[in-house]
């Protein structure tokens, strides 16, 4: 099958998709590889691929782009309090984020899941209150990021070659690189508690899926590059996990400055106390919700708020788990210079 991004789809088949069902019983709809460039998607992604493409972004946008695990929702919550709520005062505050921020691919996402969110979930509700007469299988984050009043702040994990060659010209991109040790350790949690995924295969294979290119939204090193490359444009933001943790006060006013935002120190000190880990992991039940939760997992290891440090990766991996990685980042992204923080 052709997509209007040029990439030619086929559902993973054979032993690949034999492999894919043991390790992970959440993708019961099966996976879609994507050329050029291997891309690995659940196979909803078929049904909105070409509108993900072609969704018209507006220049009064911000986008947060990042490889899944990142800290993407950090700087989703970050950068939507700066635009919306620098004195902390906006009806939705306590509020979903995916009420008031959609997440453009979200829709393949929650129709992996066997049940999708119930009709009293706070994202469909805000989804029929903004888009009234429509369906949301027709993609509910989709159309309510169609129809919600600028200025939007909208997050994707997909790369840059699957949304329009135009995003960059016409909205602003923050961009956010997190070092692929974390990363890994945060994205086995995270596809152990999400339903719609249930990983059940062991911490070294998730690492071989890793290395392989053979986790969802990957691969990685490409995701990377194609950002990386970007670098210099003038509506692009990257910022590094690592670098948030240590001065996040730095990247708050990095932001302003790119944002135009205009905010005075006060209000960079509400927008950082609101969106530190502590606080945001207290509103955890408004702000993400447990239903689409393992609950199992969930209960024993945590929710989506796990631990948001930099350097865990080293109580976790093995010197052989490690070795695999720095293989994979000399392999793959050593000649992009993207200067990685493991601690
Ligand atoms: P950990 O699993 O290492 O704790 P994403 O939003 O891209 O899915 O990334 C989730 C990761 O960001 C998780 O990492 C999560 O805990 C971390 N995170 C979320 N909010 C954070 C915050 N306010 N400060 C630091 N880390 C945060």
């Amino acid at each position: 099958m052709k997509l209007a991004s040029g990439h030619e789809a086929a559902i993973l088949e054979g032993e690949e998709r034999e492999r894919m069902n043991k390790d992970w019983e959440g993708f019961f709809k099966g996976l879609v590889r994507l050329t050029p460039g291997r891309w690995l998607l659940p196979a909803p992604y078929l049904n909105f691929g070409d509108k993900y493409y072609s969704f018209q972004f507006k220049p009064s946008d911000v986008v947060v782009m990042t490889y899944s695990k990142s800290g993407t929702t950090w700087m989703q919550e970050i950068v939507w309090t700066m635009r919306n709520n620098p004195n902390l005062d906006h009806p939705m505050t306590n509020t979903h984020i995916f009420a008031r921020s959609p997440f453009l691919e979200f829709d393949m996402i929650t129709a992996c899941s066997e049940t999708p969110p119930p009709l009293d979930h706070p994202m469909v509700q805000a989804f029929f209150k903004m888009c009234p007469g429509k369906s949301p299988l027709d993609g509910a984050q989709l159309q309510m990021a169609e129809v919600l009043p600028e200025p939007r702040t909208i997050k994707s994990h997909l790369p840059f070659s699957l949304l329009t060659p135009e995003l960059l010209d016409t909205a602003k991109v923050v961009g956010v690189i997190r070092n692929p040790k974390d990363v890994i350790v945060s994205f086995h949690h995270h596809c152990r508690l999400i339903a719609g995924q249930k990983y059940v295969g062991t911490f070294e294979d998730f690492v071989t899926y890793f290395v392989e290119d053979d986790l969802i939204y990957g691969p990685y090193w490409l995701y990377l590059k194609e950002m990386w490359e970007k670098r210099e444009h003038p509506n692009l933001l990257i910022v590094f996990y690592e670098d948030l943790k240590a001065d996040v006060m730095k990247e708050l006013k990095r932001l302003n400055e790119f944002m135009g935002t205009g905010l005075t120190e006060a209000q960079l000190g509400n927008v950082q106390r609101h969106t530190s880990f502590g606080e945001m992991k207290a509103r955890e039940k408004t702000l993400i919700g447990e239903d689409l939760f393992n609950q199992d997992v969930f209960k024993k290891d945590g929710g989506f708020f796990r631990k948001g440090q930099s350097g865990d990766w080293k109580g976790k991996l093995t010197p052989e788990l490690e070795a695999k990685v720095d293989h994979y980042v000399q392999q793959k992204l050593s000649d992009l210079g993207i200067p990685f923080k493991f601690s």
